[in-house]
């Protein structure tokens, strides 16, 4: 039996040699080391040697065993070398070739022009400060010198949640958020943010829309103060040679009530931006009503202040020639990755 075991290891080991192929290793191992293989029926034979023989002749058997188990899997490993080279010499691989470009975003239209905004009204020391979207009749209207019944509120269409909430309806709430926050420190702040209105959309109006309001209280604060902080920003956000005017207007929570608006960039030539008037909306604003002054907390006989608030989408409109306000919110790539 031993000479039979040195046989089948010597023939094993020498077809192992010859082996070409991962096939014909799989048949290899079921020849010898499988379940059915030559070596696992040696062992079954092993009931049929003497007590004394047995242990010894087993001990080979396990021997060989192991050993072919060794060299099969040094094979194994040779033959994956072989072919993974095999593989590199057919497909070769370029390591020149440019990767694929991954797409990255960048900000939306409207978020690079809030942050101009920002940047400009910083320069000037006001800070951002950001009130809720979602606010309560009292706050959007109520506070603001807008009684429930009062036809001013016919100003704004609103979407109304229920009774007592609304999305507001513009940035203006945020005075009385910042005034409550602030008392009895003078303040500065712009209240940038996103307005809802009930509205027919058509090319110039949205749903949806952003602000930025502005309010400064202090002592001693006066319209002339308003106007200058307007001229500054109509010069750094649209050009130096752009002339600033104010037209009388109402609003509840102001008195008076402005309208600032500044010159087209056609010169006074007029053009269909401007409606050939050579004039473009820019805020509405004016100096905060007293009784507005006192919902915040302060005494308007010690205290004045002023507030404006204007859009973003429109003034981005006019630097970028955009003649349809819908592209904003729509999603689609072309218009948004030409800014
Ligand atoms: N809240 C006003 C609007 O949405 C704009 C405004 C703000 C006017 C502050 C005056 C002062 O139309």
């Amino acid at each position: 039996m031993i000479e039979q075991i040195n046989i089948l290891r010597e023939n094993g080991e020498k077809k192992l040699n010859s082996i070409t192929s991962s096939e014909q290793l799989q048949e290899w191992y079921q020849q010898y080391l499988g379940r059915k293989g030559d070596l696992t029926s040696l062992l079954k034979n092993l009931g049929n040697l003497s007590t004394k023989d047995r242990p010894i002749v087993g001990k080979i058997i396990n021997k060989v065993k192991h050993e072919l188990q060794e060299s099969f899997e040094l094979r194994q490993k040779a033959m994956r070398e072989t072919i993974l080279n095999q593989e590199l010499e057919i497909d070769d691989l370029d390591v020149s070739l440019p990767g694929r470009p991954c797409i990255t975003g960048h900000l939306h239209l409207a978020t690079q022009t809030l942050r101009r905004i920002y940047n400009i009204f910083q320069e000037m020391g006001f800070q951002v400060y950001e009130a809720p979207e979602v606010e309560s009749d009292e706050y959007n209207f109520q506070l603001l010198n807008i009684p429930e019944y009062h036809p001013a509120r016919d100003m704004w269409d609103t979407f109304w949640v229920n009774d007592e909430i609304v999305l507001r309806t513009h940035t203006s709430p945020g005075q009385i958020w910042a005034m409550r926050e602030y008392f009895p420190k003078p303040i500065r702040v712009i209240l940038p943010g996103k307005c809802y209105r009930f509205e027919q959309i058509t090319p110039r109006s949205e749903h949806q829309f952003y602000q930025v309001e502005g309010l400064a209280v202090g002592k001693n604060i006066r319209l002339t103060d308003l106007i200058g902080v307007m001229s500054e920003f109509a010069h750094k956000m649209y050009g130096a040679e752009r002339k600033v005017r104010i037209r009388g207007s109402y609003f509840p929570f102001t008195e008076p009530s402005i309208e600032i608006d500044m010159t087209c960039s056609c010169g006074d030539k007029g053009c269909r931006l401007c409606k050939y008037t050579g004039w473009l909306e820019v805020a509405g604003a004016g100096m905060v009503h007293p009784v507005v002054l006192q919902n915040g907390g302060y005494n308007p006989e010690e205290w004045s202040g002023f507030a404006f608030g204007m859009g973003v989408e429109r003034p981005a409109m006019l630097k970028h020639t955009i003649d349809d306000i819908r592209n904003f919110y729509s999603n689609d790539l072309r218009f948004l990755q030409q800014f």
